[in-house]
C-alpha cells in the first residue's frame, strides 16, 4: 500500500459521482470518510474500495439536511487533522417548473445544496488554513451559469456554489489551500430519477458517463484548475466569459445612475 495522501471526506458518496470520487481518490492514495444517508449503500462502496485498494475507509451515515447530523460532520472536519481533502458533492436537483414544484421540497434542496455545503466549508477552511494545506472540491453544475435549463431553485443553488467558490478561491490565495469548483453537465447517475426526469429521456449526446466526468475533474484538479467544466470543449469560450465578468465587476458600482435611467424630460404643451 502506498503512502497516504491524508484523508478525503466525500459527501454523497453512496452513489453516482461521489462513489466514483471515492474509488479514484482511494486509488490515488487517500484514506476515506464517506458520508451519505444510506448506510447500506455506503458500506457496499466502502467494502469494495477496501478490497481493491487496501486503504482505510470509514463510513458515516448522516442526513446533511438534519442540523444535528450536519454538526457532527462539521466537527469531524474541524477536529480530524488527517483530513486533507473535502469533496462537497451531496446534492439533489429537480426538473420541475416553479408552478409544479412543492415549495418545501425546494427549501430542502436549498438546505442540502447550499447550507450544508457552506457549513462544511466553514468547518474545513480554518483547519486547512491553520495547517497551510488542504483542498476543497465543490460540485456545482453547468446550470450555475445556465439556470434556465432546469428547475430555477436548483440553478440558484448551483449559482451559489459557483459564487461561493469564486469568493473562497480569492480569499484563500496564498494560504496553501486549494479550491476547485466542478461544473458537470448532464451526467448518467440516479440524480435524474430523484430530479424527476429519467436520464434516458435526455439526448444521448449531452449525457456524460459518471466515471468519465470524475476522471476529467481529477485531471483538472491535478493541474491546479479552479473552474473545471468537463463537457465544455472550447475552453476559450469560458475564458472570454470569465474575462468579461471580471471586467464588469470593476464598473458596476458608481455614484450616479446611468443616463438611460434619467427621467424623460417633461414637455409642457403650449396652448
Ligand atoms: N447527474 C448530473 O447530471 C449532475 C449534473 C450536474 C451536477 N450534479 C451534481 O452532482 C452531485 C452528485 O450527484 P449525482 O449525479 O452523483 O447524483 P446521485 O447519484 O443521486 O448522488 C447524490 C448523492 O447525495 C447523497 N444525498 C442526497 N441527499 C442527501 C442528504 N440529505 N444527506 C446526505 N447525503 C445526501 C445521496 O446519498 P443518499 O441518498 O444515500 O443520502 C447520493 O450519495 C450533486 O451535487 C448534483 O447536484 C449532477
Amino acid at each position: 500500500m502506498s503512502e497516504t495522501k491524508g484523508t478525503a471526506l466525500i459527501t454523497g458518496a453512496s452513489s453516482g459521482i461521489g462513489a466514483i470520487y471515492a474509488d479514484r481518490l482511494a486509488r490515488q492514495g487517500y484514506d476515506l470518510i464517506l458520508v451519505a444517508r444510506s448506510a447500506d449503500k455506503l458500506d457496499k462502496v466502502a467494502t469494495e474500495i477496501k478490497q481493491r485498494t487496501g486503504r482505510k475507509v470509514e463510513t458515516v451515515p448522516a442526513d446533511l439536511a438534519n442540523a444535528g447530523h450536519l454538526l457532527a460532520i462539521e466537527a469531524l472536519l474541524a477536529n480530524d487533522p488527517s483530513i486533507t481533502l473535502l469533496v462537497n458533492n451531496a446534492g439533489v436537483g429537480s426538473t420541475a417548473p416553479l408552478l409544479e414544484a412543492d415549495v418545501n421540497t425546494m427549501s430542502a434542496m436549498i438546505w442540502l445544496n447550499v447550507d450544508a455545503l457552506m457549513r462544511l466549508s466553514y468547518a474545513a477552511v480554518p483547519a486547512f488554513v491553520a495547517r497551510g494545506r488542504g483542498t476543497i472540491v465543490n460540485i456545482a453544475s453547468v446550470v450555475a451559469v445556465a439556470p434556465e435549463l432546469l428547475n430555477g431553485v436548483y440553478g440558484g443553488t448551483k449559482a451559489f456554489v459557483l459564487a461561493f467558490s469564486q469568493s473562497l478561491h480569492r480569499e484563500l490565495a496564498g494560504t496553501g489551500v486549494h479550491v476547485q469548483v466542478v461544473l458537470p453537465g448532464a451526467t448518467a447517475t440516479d440524480f435524474w430519477d430523484v430530479a424527476g426526469t429519467p436520464v434516458d429521456h435526455l439526448p444521448a449526446e449531452i449525457v456524460m458517463p459518471a466515471d468519465e466526468l470524475v476522471d476529467a475533474a481529477l485531471v483538472g484538479l491535478e493541474r491546479g484548475e479552479f473552474v473545471t467544466i468537463p463537457g465544455l470543449h472550447d475552453l476559450a469560450r469560458w475564458d472570454a466569459f470569465e474575462a468579461d465578468r471580471q471586467a464588469l465587476s470593476g464598473i458596476l458600482s458608481t455614484s450616479t445612475p446611468a443616463t438611460r435611467y434619467r427621467a424623460a424630460p417633461q414637455f409642457e404643451i403650449q396652448s
